[in-house]
């Protein structure tokens, strides 16, 4: 079998067990990984181990010794991310031998498997190499502590399809690689392992796959990437599951009394959409629900209190909060997990147009609640206030926002993790918790009641911006005042929803957190039931 030339991949695709996302296809075989002919075996290794075994170890004396060489040098450390490639001369059938790093064995996770799946896809397309394959790392033979087979199928799945992602819709030709990595076979001899490994690359094609439905709208430019368009991503997720959708028109919006959402889409000309997805797992237990709740800001200029322009293209992606729920959705509809699962995404544009509204209008949510405007680029919590009510009325009593809602949560907790906001202990903990299983990080700030001060107004209920204390708190206050005694969690992504640089599966510009946590919820959630009466927090 050779693997480098352009009908090879193509004749993988078509092969039964190839799951193919994007240009990536990967199989699992159950074979003897010497036995493979590829371009590149991956093999692993933690750090400070100086003598391999395992697969590794077979290669190594296959090899007469060259890993153990290296590592004697220094030249391998095992370091997380580590990518060393041998040429086999011959020895052995794999042309090439990859060692990837694993980092220290007592820091081994399925999140170190994502992000070395990764760096070794990236690497070797770097170095021209389209297909190899690879052991599923962290489940050795006769390890008891290894990772379950399946989550490592799935996480080499998720690594390699996410790491290899590229936002290239405008570029009229291919710029930094002429080659794509196109085919990963992963190896394991044993049947049954082979097919746990199996099923969990499938579910990792499918929820990657999801994510980059998010990272592709969040990287669309905002002239492209309208409310309207945003509309048509949701419609094709909803045709493809089977998942019933509704999109609801200004007009429609303002007869229900959405005059916050409303009062941010006056000043456009594009006609703002109120997306909804309902996807039915569990029809015979209504209370057994999910609320998700996205922003979609397709492009926020601030309005008439007008962003400065340095770094204002970054608004393009005010929308990633919407975005992430539709392609939550993708999954949901995939997994079907036994729980009801609505999601409501308010669309629009912030722009300062001629019949926009002004610093001091009051405006008034679809709950009879009045919100004086003192800063027209605090949009989110507007369009949400709406948007969440609207989840209250269709009887949703578990309720989760998702929101690039503040530069105030960037300088908190920067990039690393998500800022995590919420009324119930209870749903924050289930968030958090599958935040660990999908390596996306979450982090929980406190909604005290002194913090309400912030929000008082004069002239109406409250206020829109709280000025400069506590600024991702002041707007999660804001939004509990819409969601009427339900559960309720706020995730704010203003940092997490975009990278700075590749890094692990992450590559520069949109992230696509939280769709893999926000799917993960639902699946926990619905795997623990109706929610029970949990403690809410006193307000
Ligand atoms: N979309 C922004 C928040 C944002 C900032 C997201 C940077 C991603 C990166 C939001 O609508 C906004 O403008 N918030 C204001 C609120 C303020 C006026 C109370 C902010 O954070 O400055
Ligand atoms: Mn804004
Ligand atoms: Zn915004």
């Amino acid at each position: 079998m050779t693997t480098t030339s352009k009908p090879r991949a193509a004749k993988a695709k078509k092969s039964t067990k190839a799951t193919k996302t994007t240009a990536l296809a990967i199989d699992v075989r159950s074979a003897e990984i010497m036995d493979i002919e590829t371009p590149a075996l991956v093999v692993n290794l933690f750090r400070g181990v100086k003598k391999p075994g395992g697969a590794t170890g077979a290669v190594d004396k296959a090899l007469g010794g060259i890993i153990t060489q290296l590592i004697k040098d220094g030249e391998i450390k095992g370091s997380a991310g580590e990518t060393t490639l041998i040429h086999t001369l011959g020895k052995i059938k794999p042309s090439r031998v990859l060692v990837a790093g694993l980092g220290p064995q007592d820091k081994f996770d399925v999140q170190v498997v994502r992000r070395v799946s990764a760096e070794v896809v990236r690497f070797l397309r770097r170095k021209g190499i389209s297909s190899a394959a690879t052991i599923a790392h962290g489940v050795p033979i006769g390890i008891e502590d290894g990772l379950d087979p399946q989550e490592s199928g799935q996480a080499i799945a998720e690594g390699a399809h996410l790491g290899l992602y590229k936002f290239g819709n405008y570029l009229t030709k291919n710029g930094d690689s002429t080659t794509e990595f196109e085919l990963l076979t992963v190896v394991e001899l044993d049947k049954a392992r082979a097919k746990a490994i199996d099923a969990g690359v499938k579910l990792g094609c499918t929820v990657a796959q999801a994510a980059i439905t998010a990272r592709d709208m969040v990287n669309e430019p905002a002239n492209h990437m309208t409310p309207t368009r945003m509309a048509e991503a949701a419609q094709k997720v909803a045709s493809e599951q089977g998942l019933a959708i509704e999109i609801m028109e200004n007009a429609q919006m303002k007869k229900m009394g959405m005059g916050a959402f409303m009062g941010v889409a006056q000043g456009t000309d594009e006609p703002a959409k109120l997306i909804v997805l309902r996807y039915d797992g569990d029809p015979g237990n209504p209370e057994n629900n999910l609320g998700l709740i996205g922003k979609g800001i397709t492009f926020d200029t601030g309005g008439i209190s007008l962003k400065p322009p340095g770094g204002m293209e970054a608004m393009k992606g005010d929308m990633a909060g919407g975005a992430s729920v539709i392609a939550a959705m993708e999954i949901i509809g995939q997994t079907k997990p036994k729980i009801n699962v609505l999601a409501v995404i308010a669309a629009t544009e912030n722009m300062p147009g001629a019949s926009a509204q002004r610093p001091g209008d009051v405006v008034r949510a679809m709950n009879g609640k009045t919100i004086e405007v003192i800063n027209t680029d605090a949009e989110g919590r507007l369009v949400l206030a709406d948007a969440l009510c609207y989840a209250r009325e269709q009887g949703i009593t578990r309720l989760v926002d998702v929101a690039t809602l503040t530069g105030a949560m960037v300088t908190t907790l920067g990039k690393a993790c998500t800022g995590v906001m919420g009324n119930d202990d209870q749903l924050v903990q289930q968030t958090i918790d599958a935040g660990k299983k999908t390596g996306e990080k979450f982090w929980e700030l406190p909604m005290f009641d002194e913090y309400k001060e912030l929000i008082k107004s004069d002239v109406a209920d409250m206020k829109n911006s709280g000025g400069r204390q506590a600024g991702s708190i002041s707007a999660a206050l804001l939004l509990a005042e819409f969601v009427d005694g339900a559960a309720w969690v706020h995730l704010d992504i203003a940092g997490t929803s975009t990278s700075d640089k590749a890094s692990g599966y992450l590559v520069k510009g949109a992230t696509g957190v939280p769709v893999r946590t926000l799917a993960q919820l639902a699946t926990d959630l619905a795997a623990s039931g109706a929610p029970k009466k949990s403690k809410t927090k006193a307000k």
